[in-house]
């Protein structure tokens, strides 16, 4: 396929290089694309009040101005989340801040939110056609003096055009950000947007967006203050700043999180861990080195009722997503799941809760 071909000659260039190359190349000529097959229905499911053609996300980051999130979603991905979004544009970290590993499949950024600030992403998104699920991630300025005011702000300017928004308190890239995973401040940002919410708009759901490097005291504590808050899902997880001892690439000492194949355990292990703490009706989203459509299926399995991937699609480009849907629909099949809705949380010991009637084919 061209795009697989497009795919490797770009990974010739260096990382972010190709990635802007990829935005801009996706926004010139990305409606002259072949749109990806229907996917089969029994990958549609239906949550957080929407439904999603298949369960495979683009997670945040690939498309943080929010420029091409339909070309995203003709490639066949279920549903799209652009940013992270700041109030202001900032330029994040110096380069270089991309590296690929490529012996380990993995990548290591530590962009630090660059991106062009919440008025262009407003205009970007106000010019869409709204089809498909378009998910809208935000975060704080790095300078800023009031970070939950911040969150409040780009809740306020780009709910309007979300789907769903999520609340970006992850990132390791900008000094003390995870700090907002803490109770008390976790507390405070929750009601501020669920405030705001209630006003602007009653009906987009919140998410929260969580690392993997949490122990089991800080996850007790979001699930308390998650339940407790009224938002309705958790993105489980962002980059890791673990390094696992296992790391073959030179460039697995540079600072920054660490996404791909190495965080695909991790992040399992921790979708799993909270899927144990939280109520059942809160959604999960798994994201962390999914590659096959057997990884984003023990994600549904241990809870997740949708998962999302980024570095896999750096590596392999969009021919991934067919080849996910068709992966995971193999799995159904070996198992004798009628639908995706039938395999979310098998692994878990407490089940989410269906919402509305069984899609069937
Ligand atoms: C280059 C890069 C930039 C990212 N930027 C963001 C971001 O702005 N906001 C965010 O919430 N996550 C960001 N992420 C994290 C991804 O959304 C995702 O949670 C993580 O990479 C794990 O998925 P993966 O292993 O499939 O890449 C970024 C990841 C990468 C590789």
């Amino acid at each position: 396929m061209i795009l697989d071909a497009a795919t490797a000659a770009l990974r010739l260039l260096p990382a972010e290089t190709a990635h802007r190359a990829t935005i801009s190349l996706t926004r010139a000529w990305g409606g002259l694309l072949p749109a990806a097959p229907p996917p089969d229905k029994r990958l549609a499911i239906r949550v957080l009040g929407k439904t999603f053609a298949n369960p495979i996300g683009l997670a945040a980051g690939f498309d943080k101005n929010a420029v091409v999130p339909n070309t995203m979603l003709r490639l066949g991905f279920g549903f799209v989340e652009c940013g992270t979004v700041t109030p202001r544009p900032q330029k994040g970290n110096p380069r270089p801040r991309l590296f690929r590993l490529a012996q380990d499949r993995a990548v290591i950024n530590r962009m630090g939110f660059n991106n062009d600030g919440m008025e262009e992403a407003a205009v970007c998104l106000a010019r869409r056609q709204r089809r498909g699920v378009v998910g809208i991630n935000i975060g704080a300025n790095k300078d800023s003096a009031d970070r939950i005011a911040d969150y409040r702000a780009a809740f306020e300017r780009l709910a309007p055009y979300a789907d769903y928004v999520t609340v970006n308190v992850s990132s390791p890239n900008t000094p003390g950000l995870r700090g907002l995973q803490n109770r008390d401040e976790l507390t405070l940002l929750l009601a501020t947007l669920t405030a705001a919410r209630a006003i602007l708009a009653p009906t987009t759901p919140l998410l929260l967006k969580i690392a993997p490097d949490l122990d089991g005291h800080a996850l007790d504590d979001i699930a308390a203050v998650v339940g407790a808050s009224g938002i309705e899902g958790l993105i489980v997880s962002n980059t890791t700043v673990a390094r696992p001892a296992s790391l073959k690439s030179p460039e697995a000492k540079e600072t920054g999180g660490l996404s791909g194949a190495p965080l695909f355990e991790p992040s399992t292990q921790i979708l799993r861990a909270v899927r144990q703490r939280v109520s059942p009706s809160l959604v999960l989203i798994g994201a962390g080195g999914i590659a096959s459509g057997a990884q984003a299926y023990a994600k549904i399995r241990a809870g997740a009722s949708l998962v999302q991937l980024y570095s896999a699609l750096a590596y392999e480009g969009p021919g991934i997503v067919v080849r996910l849907q068709q992966e995971l629909l193999a799995c159904l099949t070996r198992d004798g799941f009628a639908t995706i809705a039938d395999a979310i949380g098998a692994d878990a010991t407490t089940l989410p809760l269906r919402e509305g009637r069984k899609i069937t084919k």
